[in-house]
This record gives C-alpha cells, sequence and structure tokens, in this order.
C-alpha cells in the first residue's frame, strides 16, 4: 500500500463552502473551477435519447465511440492544422484522466520527471504522482509563461515530458507563437514530449491561442494533445475528455482504459457528441466571460492592496493579495481565503493551492447576478462602494475575526 496522496486544496475550500451552506449560509462560491452554467439542452437531449437507446446499454469500445473520436480528430485537425484520424484519439473520464493515461504512456518508472508549470494547476502534479512518476515545478515569468530557458534548468536525464497549459489554469496565460516555437525547440532538442492541455482553448481574449502542434508540426511524433467538454460545454459532471496522440501512446491509453475502466459510458460519450456539435455554446460562454472578466478584475483592482493582471484566457482572475496581506497582518493568502469566506460567505481559492501563496483565485465563469454580489461583498468586507446594497455586511472586521 501506498501512502495515500493528500487530496486536491481545491476541494478541500469547496468542501468547507459547503459545510456552511448546510449551516444556512448564504454561501457564494466564486471558488468552483467550472462553469456555472447548466449543460445546454441540445446535449441534456441527446443524454435522454441515449438513455432510452439499448444500443447504449451494453458494453462500448475502449477506446471510445469512432463517431465521437471522429468529432475529435477533426476538432484537433482544425486547430494543429495537422490530419487525425479516428485511430489517433482516445476517450477518456475527462481532461484529468487523459493527462493521467498520457503520463502513464510516457513514464517508464518512479524516478522519470515530468515538468510542471509553477504556478499552476495542481492536478498536473497530481496526475504525474499518480501515474508514478516525480513532478517537477518550473518557475513561470512574471506573465506566468514557460520559457525553454527555466525548462532547461530543471531538466535532468529523467525528464520524459513537459505539461504545458495555455490557456493556464489559475493563471489565464495564453503562450503566444514565438514562446510555443522557443519551448518546442527546447522540447525537439531533448528528445522530451510534450503533453498540451488545452482544456481552455476556446476561453481566449487576444486571439492568441495557437496549438503547439500549429507552431511546430515536427513535434507531432512527441506530442499528447489533451481536451474535452468540460470547460467549453459546461459539461463537468459528464466525464468526458481525450487524447490525440501518436499510436504507442493511444495504444497503452486504449491497454490501460480496458484493463481498468473497460470504457467510458456511452450515455456521456453521447452527450460530448452532441456537444462537439454545438459550436454556439463554446462561442457564447466566451463571449460573457470576457465582459465579466472586465468586471472582476476592475472591482479588484479598485480595492487597495490588491493588483489584478487581465488575463489572456482561461475563467479565472489571479491578483496578487500580498499588499491586503501586509496591510490587515495576515500571513497568507489562506487568512485571507478563510476570513471571507467565513465573514462576508464569499469562498475563493487560496493561492497556496497553485503555489503562489501571495495570490487568490477566483472564477468568472458565474452567472451575471452571482458575480455582482460576489463583487458587492469584496467591496463591502475589503473597502470601496459596493455596487448595489443587495449584500448587508454585519461581518467582525479582520482583526476581530483573527
Ligand atoms: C488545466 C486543467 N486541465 C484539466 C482539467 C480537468 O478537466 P476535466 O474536468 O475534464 O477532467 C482542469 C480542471 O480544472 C484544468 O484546470
Amino acid at each position: 500500500m501506498t501512502t495515500p496522496m493528500p487530496d486536491n486544496p481545491i476541494f478541500a475550500v469547496a468542501a468547507r463552502a459547503e459545510a456552511l451552506r448546510a449551516q444556512g449560509a448564504d454561501v457564494i462560491t466564486l471558488a468552483a473551477g467550472e462553469p456555472q452554467a447548466a449543460t445546454s439542452a441540445v446535449v441534456v437531449e441527446a443524454a435522454v435519447d441515449a438513455v432510452r437507446d439499448p444500443a447504449a446499454h451494453h458494453y462500448g469500445t475502449a477506446q471510445g465511440d469512432p463517431a465521437l473520436r471522429a468529432l475529435v480528430a477533426t476538432a484537433v485537425a482544425a486547430d494543429t492544422l495537422l490530419p487525425w484520424s479516428v485511430d489517433d484519439v482516445q476517450i477518456t473520464l475527462g481532461a484529468k484522466h487523459a493527462l493521467f493515461l498520457a503520463v502513464q504512456a510516457l513514464i517508464d518508472d518512479g524516478g522519470d520527471e515530468v515538468l510542471v508549470a509553477s504556478p499552476g494547476w495542481p492536478g498536473h502534479a497530481e496526475v504525474v504522482t499518480a501515474a508514478g512518476g516525480r513532478a517537477v515545478p518550473v518557475a513561470t515569468d512574471e506573465e506566468f509563461r514557460l520559457s525553454a530557458e527555466a525548462l532547461d534548468r530543471c531538466r535532468t536525464p529523467r525528464t520524459r515530458a513537459l505539461i504545458l497549459s495555455s490557456p493556464g489554469n489559475p493563471t489565464g496565460a495564453v503562450h503566444p507563437e514565438s514562446r510555443l516555437r522557443q519551448i518546442a525547440d527546447w522540447a525537439e532538442r531533448h528528445g522530451i514530449w510534450v503533453v498540451s492541455d488545452d482544456i481552455y482553448r476556446a476561453f481566449d481574449y487576444t486571439g492568441t491561442y495557437r496549438s503547439i502542434l500549429r507552431v511546430a508540426p515536427q513535434l507531432r511524433g512527441r506530442t499528447v494533445v489533451v481536451g474535452g467538454v468540460s470547460k467549453e460545454h459546461a459539461m463537468t459532471g459528464w466525464r468526458i475528455g481525450w487524447l490525440a496522440a501518436p499510436p504507442e501512446t493511444i495504444a497503452s491509453a486504449r491497454l490501460h482504459v480496458s484493463r481498468t475502466i473497460t470504457h467510458v459510458p456511452t450515455v456521456s460519450q453521447r452527450a460530448a457528441l452532441a456537444a462537439l456539435g454545438d459550436t454556439g455554446t463554446p462561442t457564447g460562454a466566451a463571449r460573457d466571460y470576457r465582459r465579466r472578466r472586465a468586471l472582476l478584475v476592475e472591482a479588484l483592482n479598485g480595492i487597495d492592496g490588491i493588483s489584478c493582471p487581465l488575463p489572456d484566457g482561461g475563467m479565472f482572475a489571479f491578483p496578487d493579495v500580498s499588499g491586503l496581506l501586509r496591510d490587515r497582518g495576515w500571513t497568507s493568502s489562506a487568512d485571507l481565503a478563510a476570513w471571507l469566506l467565513d465573514t462576508a460567505h464569499l469562498a475563493v481559492v487560496p493561492g497556496e493551492a497553485f503555489q503562489a501563496p501571495g495570490r487568490i483565485r477566483l472564477c468568472f465563469a458565474v452567472d451575471d447576478h452571482t458575480l455582482l454580489s460576489a463583487i458587492d461583498r469584496l467591496k463591502t468586507s475589503l473597502g470601496g462602494a459596493p455596487a448595489n446594497a443587495a449584500y448587508e455586511a454585519d461581518a467582525p472586521t479582520p482583526e476581530e475575526a483573527r
């Protein structure tokens, strides 16, 4: 038996918020890493049809429904400008499972290393550990981007792969073409695989998202493209993702799926099939998120001690709150997050979850009412004029709460 891994800290915040809610508190959450919207009706209808179809009640193929794989292949071809076929795609239980399968295919034993961005999404390091590898954090630059220099400082003879996520979580950083080319050259020079986690590709507010394979097609033989419907289609609970990769990686992933879960549930695959035919949902979501991103970032920058860059992509604001921590005498952003939750009933994720102690993460993939109420609570509790009077804070001061 191996030692159990600590659970993802983001889930810990969600659990604490849920406990407060159970006690009757009106908790607003910007902590979740998922769109608040319901899955679109067209997807739900397709799933209902699948539930009623006896063909969906029995075993399917380990690699996934060929019709879904064909749509994924077309989507990946559009992003990479390279040809992909149904054989090049494995359907998985969400993008995280795809990341795990990619890493377990690429590493040989417990000493093999995979580079992950820091700050970055803890799931990247978690899947490496779960696959038996060693996750090595690589410091990003002041714009939260990876560079060939920083990657090379962390490279050892055991380095097998790099997980690249652009747009990223929690930073929203999008790696421009020039940076992708530099990273690709470095990977090619040192024979390192790239796992390109493109889960936030649709939330690109500056039009700068590019698949690394579009910029560096010569990496095709050592790149795994990971995607899914979770974020673009508000389908986190349906658990559908995929990887598109060279044949030996797909063969390894298919074997692992076959030996562990047999295949991904057919009803969810049918739902994802409908989602991939619905281009309106991601486009509409990106339009709404762009507007909400501006509202939230402006509000955060209006609070003394907070400085928030405008993220180029993704679903999160990731402000520097170190000035506020200093002013209030808090030692970490976990103190701030706990205070906001307990006194303003507003859930955010402390930066410690992403190896960024002076920051917090706030999700703007929520509806307007939720976002405006959250902004009011931030302003009421931390300073600045409230946008409306919907929330009457009778919260203790930070000093009283400590
Ligand atoms: C960067 C990144 N990749 C992958 C995932 C996981 O996606 P899924 O829910 O499809 O497993 C997340 C979820 O937060 C994420 O932020």
